[in-house]
């Protein structure tokens, strides 16, 4: 097991303090940056749009990792890709021609990814896993931070595994959703690469040591039932 990427999600930060928590990830043991677009539509939810992205790539010196909750993704790949995204991730249930769009997200010079929420299967991407870089397993609905893992998505992780091997796909596994010190081992063994984390990391006392104890995680011995 290699060590886990970390991506905070910047929806859990503290909005009136953006440039501070932008700060406490930069000088954290963090991979990455997860940025959550939700327009309304996709989810029941709004968060944030360009002007306040530019302004987290304005101090975020990490790969931001951006996730799409939004209808028509294509309509706006290039302005993301130009906000500076390393990682553009579209949902599944989004896109009416995947292929094409994560074909887009490549010409744009970013790593392509596509999310799958909770009733959507592993196969549904079995024939494109050529054009994916990156497959984030939803483990909660998308639309909130702050909810419980649910417990069916562990499996899909593995399923994700299973077939990424049949098809010797390089792609990573990236989780996102209810994951904090209690879940991230499992997910890890089932075998998720990739990370994201809201509430356990900001809204800990300290951020940058939530983090390390995150990313040591899947390392530590269980403690035994006997215990
Ligand atoms: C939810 C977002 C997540 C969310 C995770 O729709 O995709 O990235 O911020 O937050 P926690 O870690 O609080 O579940
Ligand atoms: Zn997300």
């Amino acid at each position: 097991m290699s060590h886990p990427i970390i991506a905070p999600s910047i929806l859990a930060a503290d909005f009136a303090n953006l440039q501070r928590d932008v700060e406490i990830i930069n000088h954290s043991d963090a991979d990455w940056l997860h940025i959550d677009i939700m327009d309304g539509e996709f989810v029941p939810n709004i968060s944030f749009g360009f002007p306040v992205l530019e302004a987290i790539r304005r101090y975020a010196q990490k790969p931001l990792d951006v996730h799409l909750m939004i209808v028509q993704p294509d309509r706006y790949l290039e302005q993301f890709a130009q906000a500076g995204a390393t990682t553009i991730t579209v949902h599944y249930e989004a896109c009416t021609h995947l292929h094409r769009t994560l074909s887009r997200i490549r010409e744009l010079g970013c790593r392509a990814g596509v999310a799958l929420n909770l009733q959507t299967p592993v196969t549904a991407l079995e024939d494109i896993l050529d054009a994916v870089d990156q497959v984030l397993i939803m483990t909660i609905n998308p639309g909130f931070g702050g909810q419980k893992l649910v417990r069916s998505s562990v499996q899909k992780v593995r399923k994700m595994r299973r077939l990424l091997a049949e098809y010797q796909s390089p792609a990573l596994i990236e989780v996102d959703g209810g994951i904090d010190l209690d879940t991230i081992t499992e997910l890890a063994e089932a075998g998720a690469d990739v990370f994201v984390v809201g509430t356990s990391v900001f809204k800990a006392a300290d951020p940058a040591l939530a983090i390390r104890q995150l990313k040591e995680r899947p390392f530590l011995q269980r403690p035994s039932p006997m215990a």
